[in-house]
């Protein structure tokens, strides 16, 4: 509802309509966690228009970035009791309520972009978006932040032996987690918006990020050592409330799907390009130190994951990874 409304105070507040505003519009409220100068931030804000566009301003979609509205914690609960219309979690932090979407997050699973995109638009992205359906909410599509890389505060990460001991932060998945564990180190769970100030109280030895978020988040200037791993890709469901989006006029409907399927072939087309520019960034700085991983350490990694592909085979499905590898091979 809106203010006057909410306040009561019609007889004395000018009417939208006397303010030229649109008496009925429809307010979708769009919650998430990162910088609106990142893959997520920017498609979101191409999402909106295109559905403002479509809907000639019945539609109005308002952004709430950098974690101002919900978190990590809170923002589901939020979706699905629809005090927020949308929010695009990563798909790793989904993974305790579906399991079978940490597929998504296994190390070393996705070689290229292409890869990536082919898997999340195709038929096994929509399969993992219909599971969302038993908990009121419309899963809309994966979007793609891009490869995962290591930054660390203390030695740079050049093998899997200087993980030993380090807390490492990492989204609560289990197959996240997993890869540091096996690697004797101590994952650490801490939601997004903490993290720069877990960072300031020295909490966190190293963390899993990508370069957008590494970068707008400034995540560099407290962990200075970056090493380019690729290991696991960053993605995005983007859902919205499945009441919300069952109450709007069919045309309405169509209009929602139509600008979310625009505004995620866009995001396809520009995620690479965004995390390139923040590397070029990164590399101007003189007290950022970027290291790559060599290709013999990267195949000896993929070796010391394969417990994490066995547990997800016999513990969650080996039917999806099964879909998946086809997928991708
Ligand atoms: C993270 O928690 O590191 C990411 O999920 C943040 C994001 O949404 O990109």
């Amino acid at each position: 509802i809106g203010y006057q409304q909410q306040f009561g105070l019609d007889s004395t507040l000018p009417t939208d309509e006397e303010q030229g505003g649109l008496n009925d519009q429809i307010v979708i409220n769009f919650s998430h966690i990162v910088a609106e100068n990142t893959p997520k931030g920017q498609t979101a804000i191409k999402f909106g228009e295109l559905l403002e566009q479509k809907t000639d301003g019945r539609i109005r979609v308002v952004i709430y970035p950098n974690g101002m509205l919900y978190n990590d914690n809170n923002e589901l609960n939020a979706l699905e009791n629809g005090d927020v219309e949308m929010i695009a979690p990563s798909f790793s932090k989904m993974t305790n309520t579906l399991p079978t979407w940490s597929v998504l997050d296994l190390p070393y699973l996705f070689n290229t972009e292409e890869d990536v995109e082919r898997v999340l638009t195709g038929p096994f992205g929509e399969q993992l978006l219909n599971q969302l359906g038993r908990f009121n909410i419309k899963g809309l599509a994966f979007w793609n932040n891009g490869f995962k890389q290591i930054l660390t505060s203390g030695k740079p990460i050049l093998a899997s032996g200087d993980f030993k001991g380090l807390k490492v932060r990492a989204m609560p998945s289990k197959v996240l987690q997993q890869q540091f564990t096996l690697f004797q180190a101590t994952p650490v769970a801490t939601s997004f918006d903490e993290l720069y100030t877990e960072l300031e109280k020295k909490e966190l030895n190293a963390q899993e990020n990508t370069i957008s978020n590494i970068y707008s988040k400034g995540f560099y200037k407290l962990q200075k050592n970056l090493t380019i791993t690729n290991h696991g890709i960053l993605g995005y469901a983007v859902m919205m409330n499945e009441d919300f989006y069952n109450s709007l006029p069919t045309d309405l409907q169509e209009k929602v799907i139509e600008a979310i399927n625009e505004a995620t072939a866009w995001n396809f087309e520009h995620s690479k390009q965004m995390n390139d520019k923040d590397l070029e960034s990164l590399q101007l700085l003189s007290d950022v130190h970027i290291n790559t991983l060599s290709n013999e350490e990267q195949q000896r990694w993929q070796k010391l994951f394969k417990p994490i592909y066995d547990d997800y085979r016999k513990q969650i499905s080996e039917t999806f990874l099964e879909e998946i590898e086809k997928e991708i091979n």
